[in-house]
Formats: structure tokens, C-alpha cells, sequence
């Protein structure tokens, strides 16, 4: 087995590790971290089918920034419903065989990088140009969406320009799945569009990226409004009130 090879199997072993225990442990601490105060952004739901509804409709469209800014709406939205097709698209690199909806977006997915690079750019564009998100940008902003601008170009080298061996790519990938190492394809393109998305899976879990799950978390878009109904009381506080 060539050294590339054996360089990139540790690599995504390594980051696939820190990637599923970090974010695991994120989610762990995210989800024993008390709500002390019912403080729902109104108008809220009254019902719990109605938060489901409310959070469906944040993830989904945006709703909230939608209201507050229609610029980063649509470029924030561009990215993320972008990105979400090219991940669907990429699943046949771990599948086989491929699932059927999987296959019927692929052509989606391909065109979906358009939309995904030209949100980024976008966002990216708005932290240069408008003033007061400049003065509150930090390298870590910058770097984020240099980061992915960077991945959605290289793969979208390999899909427009400069092919890869995706039967290879795909036997690589499945193999260290199974523990059965195959050669990895030796481009240049492929070797750097990888090793970006090893850093983003290392990053993920200690950085802003985390608002993917977060928002789930989120008191302000996951509570009930229904103070009136019933008192409040935190989890923690509830377990005191029992042991007083
Ligand atoms: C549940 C899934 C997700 C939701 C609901 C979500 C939602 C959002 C929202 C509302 C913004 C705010 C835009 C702004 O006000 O500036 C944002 C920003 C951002 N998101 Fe996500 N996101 C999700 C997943 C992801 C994932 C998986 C990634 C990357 C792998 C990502 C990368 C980013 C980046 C880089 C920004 C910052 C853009 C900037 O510079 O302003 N998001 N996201
Ligand atoms: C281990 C994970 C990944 C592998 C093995 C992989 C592999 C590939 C390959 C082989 C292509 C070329 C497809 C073709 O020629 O038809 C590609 C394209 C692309 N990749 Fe990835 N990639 C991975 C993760 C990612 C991630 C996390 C992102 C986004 C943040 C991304 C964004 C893109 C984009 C935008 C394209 C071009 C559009 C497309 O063909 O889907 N990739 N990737």
C-alpha cells in the first residue's frame, strides 16, 4: 500500500474520531445545560406539535433571519440548501448499493455546488464590504467560509473539469469502512479536496460550526410559551426542590 494511501486512511480514521466524539460530547453537554427561564421569542407556540412546526420552518427556511435580513437570508440560504444537496449527492461514496433517492439526486446535487460557492461568496463578500460585520469579524469567520469555498471549488474541479476515478475513490472509502484498505486515487485535486475536509471534521466540533446542532438547544425557539399554564422550573432546580 502506497504511503499517500496509508497517510490518508490515518487521516480520516483520526478525524473521524475526534469529529463523531466531539460533537457526541457538544450534544451530551448542549443537552444537560439547564434553561433556568422560560423565555420563548414571541409569538411563540402554545403546543409542542407548534415547536416542532416553529423549528422545522427555522431550519428549513430560515425564518427568523429571513425577517431580520433578507441579504444574508438569501446567501445563507444559497449555502446551507446548496451544501445539503451536495452532501445528499455525496452519499454514494458510502453506500452500496447506492440508496434510490440518493441516486435520483445526483444531478441536483452537481448543480447544487453552484448555489453552494455562490452563497459563500456572498457571506464571504459581506464580511468585507459592510462595515458593521467588519468591525465584528474574526480570522475564524474569515477562515470558515475560506475553508468551504475552498472544498466546494476543488470538488467542483473534479465534477466539471478534471475528472477523478470515483469507482476507486469509492472502494477506498468502503474499505475503511470495512476495514479492508484499498489504494486511494492519487490526484492532486481529490488528495486536497480530502485533506480540506479532514480540517473541517476536526474543526466542526470547536468552532461556530456548531450552531448545526445547536439550534436545536436553543431556549429561545425550543420552549413552550406556556408559563401560565405551567410553572417553569429547571432540571436541576427541580432536583433540589425534591431534596429541600
Ligand atoms: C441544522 C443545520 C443548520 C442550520 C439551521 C444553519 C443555520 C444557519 C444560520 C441561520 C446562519 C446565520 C447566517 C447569519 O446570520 O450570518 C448560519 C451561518 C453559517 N453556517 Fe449554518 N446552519 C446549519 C448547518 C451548517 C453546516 C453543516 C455548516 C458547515 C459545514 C454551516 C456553515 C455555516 C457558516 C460557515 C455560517 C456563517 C456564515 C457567515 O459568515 O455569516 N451551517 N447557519
Ligand atoms: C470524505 C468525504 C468526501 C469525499 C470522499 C468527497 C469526494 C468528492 C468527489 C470524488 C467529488 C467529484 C464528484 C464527481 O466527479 O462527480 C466531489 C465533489 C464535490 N464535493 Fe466532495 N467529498 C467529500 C466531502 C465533501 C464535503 C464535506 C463537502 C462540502 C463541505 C464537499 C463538497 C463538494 C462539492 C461542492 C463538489 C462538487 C459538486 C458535486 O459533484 O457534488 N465534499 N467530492
Amino acid at each position: 500500500m502506497s504511503t499517500v494511501t496509508m497517510i490518508y486512511a490515518g487521516m480520516f480514521y483520526i478525524a473521524t474520531l475526534l469529529l463523531v466524539v466531539g460533537l457526541g460530547y457538544k450534544i451530551f453537554d448542549y443537552s444537560r445545560t439547564p434553561a433556568p427561564l422560560k423565555i420563548p421569542t414571541t409569538p411563540a407556540p402554545t403546543t409542542q406539535k407548534g415547536v416542532v412546526y416553529r423549528m422545522a420552518k427555522e431550519v428549513v427556511l430560515f425564518e427568523s433571519l429571513f425577517k431580520s435580513n433578507k441579504w444574508i437570508w438569501v446567501f445563507g440560504w444559497l449555502f446551507h440548501f446548496g451544501l445539503f444537496l451536495v452532501l445528499a449527492r455525496h452519499l454514494r461514496y458510502f453506500t452500496e448499493p447506492v440508496w434510490f433517492w440518493v441516486v435520483i439526486v445526483q444531478p441536483f446535487g452537481k448543480y447544487a455546488s453552484i448555489m453552494m460557492v455562490a452563497g459563500l461568496a456572498g457571506l464571504l463578500a459581506r464580511r468585507f464590504l459592510v462595515d458593521r460585520v467588519r468591525y465584528i469579524s474574526t480570522p475564524s469567520d474569515y477562515l470558515m467560509l475560506v475553508l468551504l469555498i475552498a472544498i466546494g471549488l476543488s470538488g467542483m474541479l473534479m465534477t466539471f473539469v478534471a475528472h477523478t476515478d470515483i469507482v476507486a475513490l469509492k472502494s477506498f472509502f468502503m474499505g475503511l469502512m470495512y476495514l479492508d484498505l484499498k489504494p486511494i486515487p492519487q490526484d492532486p485535486i481529490l488528495l486536497v479536496h480530502l485533506a480540506l475536509v479532514a480540517l473541517l471534521m476536526v474543526i466542526f466540533p470547536i468552532s461556530k460550526l456548531l450552531h448545526a446542532p445547536g439550534v436545536f438547544f436553543s431556549p429561545t425557539r425550543n420552549q413552550v410559551d406556556n408559563p401560565r399554564e405551567h410553572r417553569h422550573v429547571a432540571a436541576w432546580a427541580a432536583r433540589l426542590d425534591q431534596n429541600n
